[in-house]
């Protein structure tokens, strides 16, 4: 008689199974796209343009095709008789791939060269002459809609400005008639900055065409492989069925590796034509300063509250800076993506949104960097009005949130923007975070450490996000539905292979994916291999971002597990001789309900199903599952920092760091942690060192690593994790809700509000991220705002 399985012990739901992706990691034996190399590779540069507006008057790439080792030389007057100079983008805009009659921003693309080597192609691109008239340059969307603007985009017949859209949301009636109701208006103003995911891996493609089969691989940085392949089928118009991308190990995402950039296009049709692989691998400076930029949101907005504290209305704007080409990759419906769950924590009757999208001279923006399409900014903005809130109504600011949470019974709770939240606890999950800090004696410290000059801050950011698009009937991008996929293959002797649409880019999912079909199956997840990234063998998905995989992805490996179950089930009846209705499941085994001892387990079915089948049953045991998700899953979160602020330089330190984060159900409660501590890093750096701007001419501000820093063990503060909060999500077939990006995504506003309340007192309403020392100190020294936003800093200053 077989026993009962111990779910931990086989590395199902809730182990915390060791990632299995770092065994060759950590020996240096990943495989990313550079690690390539394929016989007769050939190597591509890109030569970008040095300015952010200008006329191209002429390109004279002559003395390029003269040097040794050149095989081609790519400009945008060739790339337009092949109707590929320019490409639509994910938001239903076009995006030069080489410039052709001007260029829009700093770093653009403006010829490539193909060589035998890649500094070869580097020299022949300087060799490149490239006469530009210069023209005025726009930098944030005020110049954007001034009288006189010069129009960036007069490649577009009805553009006649910078503006992209003007876009609402909400109920602007009813908000403007709670906001005659209330006792005080509480405003804000801030500018999210430009902020630039920047993985340890640029971005980069082996473009592989083979006249003799007619067939094209790529493999590429990708987070969506078959969003790709789809593209290039449109755009170049090659067969579908011909076109594999694969997407090799990845070394990091965060959204940068969403986008289709034009290094990729390039690379495809150098082979095209060269008949022979062609690699392009992106620098860093390549990387930071035309890639996959995020933010570049002015929020502002105000609160109608009652004098109890109870918020009664919410109206916001935003203002966002696109770029030169509006390539934000999220669902058509929405322009300023998911900007609408702001607020969604809260109970509030009534709210109105209004967005305005413009261009200007800069990169194309708007990636969602570890973040559900806006939502960071969303968050954000939420975070910094509540505590706005509260200290202008004179009262604390956990009792404000506490006051105005969504309560546990008031789910599902329809967001005044039409959201459907639909479980949580927000008050205890506030509670355990409040308690873990030790508020009510870091207050007393906060009042101690005043009489003696020193300055000591509090602060909190709590949120819930929404996570995992679709639901199909809403949410696409470029008209493809937002589902993902499963495919899961149990071989004859039990072990198994499942495949999904996503893509993982170090989150993990070569391990938790094992765990869920553990779960459904109880199969040993050391028995069970995942693979995702390859559009020939992986089923069709939108891929890995907006913490989508868990909610969409691991769904679908839930419902094809249980598929192979229902399959698993008939062989077991046929196996043990009784009926179907006889049977009973427990993890890994059916057995007979009258007779419990006669059972047979998953790996005897799997035998069964390629050996002793009964008549008429399709052999094998496999299977698909589309999963297309009812609802985004809607995880909270509490994050609480205290600080203490150098009144003399600006600088801060963070003293304690709490977070509570309920996700659902944990599939791997070390890789939910490790996730959470890597968002909230990134959060401190957001807030605290990331410098990239622009200065009035267009420049590129910050593209480096001595500006914009990326945060080390040395400078990031330790973080305490609290897991004490579980409601699952009641529509996963799981109950997990995704976590990714959510301590990114809440984190910043708990620094910014911290080093706020050190400061409060001085008047100073807003320092704009990243809190620089100098920025804290002017605020402190001449009690006024600090503003962020470009132009800020030219050589000049
Ligand atoms: O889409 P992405 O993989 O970036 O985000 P996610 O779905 O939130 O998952 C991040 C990692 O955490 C994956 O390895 C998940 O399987 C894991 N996870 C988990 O173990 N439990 C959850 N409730 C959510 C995610």
């Amino acid at each position: 008689m077989s026993q009962a399985l111990d779910e931990i012990k086989i590395g199902g739901l809730g182990a915390s199974r060791k990632r299995v992706e770092d065994n060759r990691f950590i020996r240096g034996k990943g495989n990313y796209t550079d690690d390539i190399t394929l016989p007769g590779m050939l190597h591509m540069e890109i030569l970008r343009s040095p300015l952010a507006h200008a006329r191209i008057i002429s390109i004279d790439a002559s003395k390029a095709w003269e040097i040794p080792g050149v095989h081609l030389v790519l400009t945008g007057e060739m790339m337009a008789t092949r109707n590929l100079a320019w490409m639509p983008t994910l938001s239903y805009d076009t995006q030069a791939v080489l410039a052709t009659d001007k260029v829009r921003f700093q770093g653009q693309e403006v010829a490539c060269v193909i060589a035998d080597d890649p500094y070869i192609a580097k020299d022949a691109c300087e060799a490149i002459v490239v006469e530009y008239e210069q023209l005025p340059v726009i930098v944030n969307p005020l110049q954007a809609v001034a009288d006189g603007a010069p129009v960036i985009r007069d490649d577009k017949e009805n553009q006649h400005d910078n503006v992209i859209y003007d876009w609402e949301v909400g109920d602007s009636a009813g908000t403007d008639r709670a906001f005659a109701q209330a006792d005080t208006v509480s405003k804000l103003q801030l500018h999210y900055p430009r902020s630039h995911p920047s993985p340890i891996e640029c971005c980069g493609s082996i473009a592989d065409y083979d006249r003799a089969s007619s067939k094209l691989t790529v493999y590429m940085t990708t987070q969506a492989p078959h969003i790709i392949r789809a593209a290039v089928a449109l755009v170049a118009e090659l067969p579908e069925q011909m076109i594999r991308i694969i997407s090799p190990d990845i070394g990091g995402g965060f959204g940068n590796k969403v986008p289709i950039y034009p290094g990729y296009v390039c690379s495809i049709l150098a082979s095209i034509l060269l008949e022979r692989p062609v690699k392009w691998i992106e620098d860093k400076s390549g990387n930071l300063i035309s890639t996959g930029f995020a933010r570049d949101v002015y929020l502002e907005g105000e609160m109608a509250l009652r004098k109890d504290g109870k918020i009664l209305a919410v109206r916001m704007h935003t203002d966002a800076d696109h770029g030169a080409f509006f390539a934000d990759a999220q669902p058509s419906k929405f322009k300023i993506g998911l900007m609408h769950s702001a607020f969604a924590a809260y109970d509030i009757p009534v709210a109105h949104l209004t967005a305005r999208g413009t261009y200007s001279n800069k990169a194309p923006g708007g990636v969602a960097y570890r973040c559900s399409f806006r939502v960071t900014e969303a968050m954000f903005f939420q975070e910094r009005m509540v505590q706005a809130a509260a200290d202008d109504l004179g009262m604390d600011q956990a009792e404000f949130r506490r006051m105005n949470f969504v309560q546990d019974d008031q789910f599902p709770y329809r967001t005044p923007f039409g959201f459907l939240t639909d479980s949580g606890q927000y008050t205890k999950c506030l509670d355990v975070g409040l308690k873990a800090v030790g508020y009510e004696d870091f207050l007393r410290q906060q009042q101690e450490a005043k009489a003696n000059g020193r300055l000591l801050g509090i602060g909190i950011s709590t949120m819930t996000e929404p996570l995992g698009a679709g639901n199909s009937r809403e949410y696409d991008i470029l008209g493809i539905k937002m589902f993902d996929s499963a495919e899961l293959k149990i071989h004859m002797t039990g072990k198994a292979i499942v495949r999904t649409g996503a893509r993982g880019q170090g989150q993990g999912h070569e391990t938790t994916w094992a765990q869920i079909v553990s779960h459904e199956l109880g199969i040993p997840a050391e028995d069970i291999v995942v693979e995702e990234g390859d559009t020939d063998t992986a089923p069709f998905g939108m891929g890995t971002y907006a913490s989508r995989s868990t909610p969409v992805a691991g769904a679908a490996i839930s419902m094809v597990s249980r598929k192979i179950r229902a399959k698993a089930r008939k062989l077991a009846a046929h196996l043990l001789e009784v009926s179907e209705e006889d049977i009973e499941w427990e993890l890994g085994r059916f057995y007979v309900r009258s007779a419990p001892d006669r059972g047979v387990t998953i790996q005897e079915c799997a035998m069964a199903a390629y050996s002793n089948m009964p008549d008429g049953m399709e052999p094998g045991l496999e299977n698909t599952a589309y999963y297309d998700p009812p609802n985004l899953t809607w995880p909270f979160a509490v994050y609480i920092v205290t600080v203490e602020v150098d009144p003399e330089t600006g600088v801060w330190d963070v003293l304690n760091m709490v977070a509570v984060d309920d996700c659902g159900v944990r599939i791997n409660p070390m890789i939910v942690e490790g996730q959470i501590m890597g968002g909230l890093t990134e959060a401190y750096a957001m807030a605290n060192m990331q410098f990239i701007t622009f200065d009035a001419e267009g420049n590129c501000v910050g593209a480096n690593y001595m500006d914009y820093l990326l945060p080390t063990s040395w400078e990031t503060p330790g973080f305490e994790l609290h897991s004490e909060v579980v409601t699952p999500c009641p529509h996963h077939p799981i109950g997990a809700k995704g976590i990714g990006e959510c301590a990114a995504v809440g984190g910043p506003a708990a620094f910014v509000n911290a080093v706020m309340n050190a400061i409060s007192g001085t008047g100073v309403r807003n320092i704009d991220m990243p809190l620089l020392p100098d920025r804290v100190w002017e605020a402190i020294k001449y009690r006024h705002d600090v503003y962020g936003g470009p132009p800020v800093r030219t050589d000049d200053d």
